[in-house]
């Protein structure tokens, strides 16, 4: 398991422990771990003596050591929502030695982000994350600081810009067309049948692989296979080891083979990164005068790095920790959105023929969907809005940690809180929605006003305040794209023992983003225009 997993999953981070602790079968580790936990826990009774005077948010009655470690489960973002509709949208967990929050409201969120952004605007740095991300010298998970806020404000500016966004239009093109092409082929065959969730994976990744990197690498050439390195990257950032629990005993997770298991990770990437840089760095004093809008990521950070036009020079690790960030934030999301749209859509046939109606009447006997088609599709963005409010790719957002002491309705919050955001539990909360566990883009037709932008703090799914996600523009213009071109194209069928539309298996499985369990297996039929 890797340090992600392990950040949000800590149930499987003490079971992993447990595990490697057997599996080492070394007694006199047994004993001295003993030791240790004792010693932990009379640690323990003096803080909860020391901080008796300051008034913490409600929280669920906790085991000696472990707190509530043990009260998680296997979908912590259910787990919380159990739990906070017993102790309130502002509850207080101890995991391990962490403090922790967990923010279940409109409400709370909105105190939160507008009111106390800044104090809530530091971000947990989990083993794993420290050693991929150069020590956190990336943007999602770097400290907040100084240097923080100005490559942000590089990535905004040059990388995830709208027009940026739109310079990268024929690369979704031709991914696209493959894509359709290949589902073209599935349909003219014998089986008639595609797996779409390993469609939109690869497709999704190869466009991601060419923005950043300015071509696929996901068919290994020999030196490296990057969509192998990708996948474990992402299981790393998910991964909360023992130490991230229990700071004084980071010393397990050199034992347990962890640590030795990220740098391993660490170091293929950062080789890649350097060979690619190199490389580039090589092709640019052959040829000159590249149009601007040709440039892939790589090309614009060391355009950056060399022009000085921001005042903040940026060093080669942090070019490699951004690109990673954006490897990171960029590459299963997409597909893991538009799985659960799929799914979602199955299962309410009248969404999904109303959407499909849209969406051919827009193109019309064009055969071609172009960019600007999708700004006059107004059920279809409902129906994306929708999914994000049920089935949010990352439940509990990333993590925040607070910088100092801060008070919140009330009750004291001390700095170094781990901070939970409920994402899912505030999209399905009642008291704001109407009919909140079904799936009616409808809604949002009648209040077009709500966004998923973070303005609005019901909805959510990619954050809110300062650190919030800077890639939304970037994550949506393939996700509607790729959408449309999927429902214009072909009428989707279930195939095999799913029977009826109830039957779309919407089981999730946990990491850094939620996924569905079952894969979508699908018959297209080709729809002529
Ligand atoms: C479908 O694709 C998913 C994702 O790549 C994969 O996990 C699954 O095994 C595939 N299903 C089959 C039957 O190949």
């Amino acid at each position: 398991m890797t340090p992600v997993e392990m950040a949000l999953h800590p149930l499987s981070a003490s079971k992993q422990l447990l595990n490697e602790l057997n599996s080492t079968s070394i007694h006199s580790l047994t004993v001295f771990f003993c030791f240790l936990t004792l010693l932990l826990f009379m640690l323990n009774q003096t803080k909860t003596r020391r901080s008796k005077k300051s008034n913490l948010p409600p929280s669920p009655p906790k085991l000696p050591i472990i707190g509530n470690l043990h009260q998680l489960g296997t979908l912590p973002h259910r787990s919380f929502h159990a739990l906070s509709s017993k102790y309130g949208p502002l509850m207080f967990l101890q995991l391990g030695q962490t403090p922790t929050l967990v923010v279940s409201s409109f409400d709370v969120a909105k105190d939160i982000y507008r009111t106390h952004d800044v104090a809530f605007s530091n971000k947990p740095q989990t083993t794993a994350v420290k050693m991929i991300m150069y020590g956190c010298m990336d943007v999602a998970f770097a400290p907040y600081s100084e240097e923080w806020r100005q490559k942000r404000k590089i990535c905004v500016l040059e990388l995830l810009s709208m027009k940026r966004v739109r310079s990268f239009q024929p690369i979704r093109e031709e991914e696209v067309a493959l894509m359709l092409d290949g589902i073209r082929e599935a349909c003219a065959g014998k089986s008639s049948c595609v797996n779409l969730t390993e469609m939109l994976i690869e497709t999704s990744n190869n466009i991601m692989s060419r923005c950043v990197l300015g071509r696929k690498y996901d068919t290994s050439d020999g030196r490296i296979s990057f969509g192998e390195l990708g996948r474990k990257m992402m299981k790393h950032l998910a991964t909360f080891t023992v130490g991230d629990f229990f700071p004084s005993l980071g010393w397990v997770d050199f034992l347990t083979g962890q640590i030795a298991e990220f740098k391993a990770t660490f170091s293929a990437l950062d080789a890649f990164f350097d060979q690619l840089v190199a490389e580039r760095k090589r092709m640019k004093m052959e040829i000159n005068g590249q149009s601007d809008d040709d440039k892939d990521f790589v090309d614009i950070l060391l355009q950056i790095q060399e022009g000085g036009k921001h005042d903040f020079q940026l060093t080669q690790n942090d070019v490699k920790a951004i690109l990673m960030d954006i490897f990171a934030g960029g590459s299963d999301t997409t597909s893991t959105l538009l799985e659960w749209v799929f799914a979602a859509l199955l299962r309410n046939p009248d969404t999904m023929k109303k959407v499909q109606e849209e969406v051919r009447r827009v193109v019309g006997h064009k055969s071609k969907v172009d960019e600007n088609d999708l700004s006059k599709m107004n059920y279809l963005s409902c129906v994306v809005k929708e999914t994000l409010r049920l089935y949010p790719p990352a439940p509990l957002l990333i993590p925040r940690e607070t910088l100092s002491d801060v008070k919140v309705k009330g009750f004291d919050i001390p700095s170094k809180t781990r901070v939970f955001v409920n994402a899912w539990a505030i999209q399905r909360d009642p008291e704001i929605w109407d009919r909140p566990e079904e799936f009616l883009p409808e809604r949002f037709e009648k209040q077009p006003e709500v966004d998923f932008r973070g303005n609005d703090f019901q909805l959510i799914p990619f954050g809110s305040g300062r650190r919030g996600c800077i890639g939304i523009s970037f994550a949506m213009a393939s996700t509607e794209y790729m959408l449309a071109n999927l429902l214009y194209w072909f009428d989707w069928k279930l195939t095999g023992s799913a029977a009826s539309m109830q039957d779309v298996d919407m089981s999730e499985i946990w990491g850094l983003t939620v996924i569905k369990k079952v894969p979508l297996h699908l018959q297209p039929t080709l729809y002529k225009p």
